[in-house]
């Protein structure tokens, strides 16, 4: 991308390349030393390019992109005819697969934790989450002829890469969920899982999650018929709810702001923030919480709701907001009783949840924002939207620099 304003034409260099450069020529030679080519391939538009139009920062730009870029990604993964998932041609039989491990760092990780729930509920195959840093060293098992994936927006986080060679190397077969098909996991992986999610400048991931997750409900999806376990017809629902999600995001980027003015004033002014959630709005809560300390620099944490009562609830007094990601799903009920908990705390609870669970909710919240009615199996992919606004105006507000936040980087090539 920093290459974007001088030229469209990359070459790019294998592990252990070596470039010789002059006024004239580029020189490319191999780890042995011999003269190699490497193919000039025409990068796409870059972000920085296009700019960030009428937007204040790109993190909002990319934030209003994500009816467009869930679309694209979908599209390209599920027929509109049959309204089945296809994935691109796989070396290996999905029939087959009996373990996944996932692995990715950051919010690639919170994206694959999702995709642990989605691919165990809906094709009954246990999953191993790992942060890659810690996968990478602990020389843990990966079984021969296993499915190991690695999700990543920039395919060229370090952690991530080695955790692909070392599955690679122990005989699994490797799948990348990636935004940048050009990069090193893509070229390595054995299969490209790509998000359409387009170049993404802020360094705070926005649209690319919500990709990824499009991507990974597919693969979940098409993991569960391949083994059986899900009919056509749910097959059909299942891509039809996913479907539903640009406009439901689309509605969101238009009630939202409005609603989010209140608890912007609220959560700016704290110091601690804690965010709960169960199922599969657990990983959605860390998500949150990293969004938040990433670009307005509060402390922040994540929690499962039904973990609290070991921890943090001691920390809850009237000073600490408390923001429940509460679809109306199978665990609804359970989140209720944990806020009710927090509420007698004289916890601030400001909650986002459906129209009918908000009746449940008032008493006891200082805030609830309705979101559109979902099916609740796609409902990381529209809550994901109230955390990232949430964190963005609460950044403007303090007026950091949202697009470059402090000691971040966008694609973390150390260790
Ligand atoms: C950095 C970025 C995060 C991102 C993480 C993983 O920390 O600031 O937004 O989630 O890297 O990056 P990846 O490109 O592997 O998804």
């Amino acid at each position: 991308m920093a290459l974007g304003p001088l030229t469209r034409r990359i070459a790019y260099l294998e592990e252990g390349d070596i470039a010789i450069l002059s006024r004239e020529s580029a020189e490319i030679l191999n780890e042995k030393g011999e003269t190699v080519e490497r193919r000039i391939q025409i990068a796409e538009l870059s972000g920085a390019i296009v700019g960030k139009g009428n937007y204040k920062h790109f993190m909002e730009k990319e934030i209003h992109e994500q009816p467009a870029t869930v679309g694209e990604t979908l599209n390209g993964l599920v027929d509109a005819g049959t309204r089945g998932v296809v994935l691109p041609a796989l070396p290996f039989d999905l029939a087959t697969v009996d373990r996944v491990t996932l692995v990715a760092c950051g919010t690639s990780y919170y994206a694959a934790m999702v995709a642990k729930y989605w691919i165990e509920s809906l094709a009954q195959v246990p999953v191993e989450l790992d942060i890659a840093s810690e996968f990478r060293y602990r020389n843990g098992p990966v079984l021969p002829g296993s499915l190991a994936m690695f999700v990543s927006q920039s395919g060229e986080t370090v952690d991530t890469l080695a955790a692909l060679r070392y599955a690679k190397a122990k005989g699994a077969h490797t799948a990348a969920v990636v935004n940048v098909p050009t990069s090193a996991m893509a070229r390595e992986a054995d299969v490209m899982l790509r998000t359409l999610a387009g170049p993404e400048i802020g360094v705070a991931t926005t649209k690319a999650f919500t990709a990824q997750l499009s991507v990974l409900a597919c693969f979940a999806t098409a993991l569960g018929r391949a083994r059986g376990l899900i009919s056509a017809d749910r097959e059909a629902q299942i891509t039809q709810a996913l479907m539903e999600i640009p406009a439901r995001l689309a509605e969101g980027l238009v009630k939202l702001p409005s609603l989010l003015t209140p608890i912007v004033e609220e959560v700016a002014e704290a110091r601690d923030v804690l965010y709960l959630g169960r199922g599969l709005s657990y990983p959605l809560a860390m998500e949150g919480a990293l969004k938040l300390k990433e670009i307005s620099y509060i402390h922040a944490e994540g929690y499962a709701a039904g973990e609290m009562k070991h921890g943090p609830i001691a920390l809850i007094d009237e000073t600490v907001p408390v923001i429940a990601l509460a679809p109306e799903d199978s665990w609804f009920e359970k989140t209720v009783s944990n806020l009710q908990e927090v509420a007698a705390r004289r916890g601030r609870v400001i909650v986002f949840t459906t129209k009918r669970g908000a009746e449940h909710l008032r008493p006891i919240a200082a805030h609830v924002v309705e979101m559109p009615d979902i099916d609740p199996l796609v409902s990381p992919l529209l809550y994901a939207l109230p955390v990232q606004m949430l964190a963005y105006y609460v950044a403007v507000r303090k007026g950091t620099d949202v697009d470059q936040p402090r000691n971040l980087a966008k694609s973390v090539t150390v260790e």
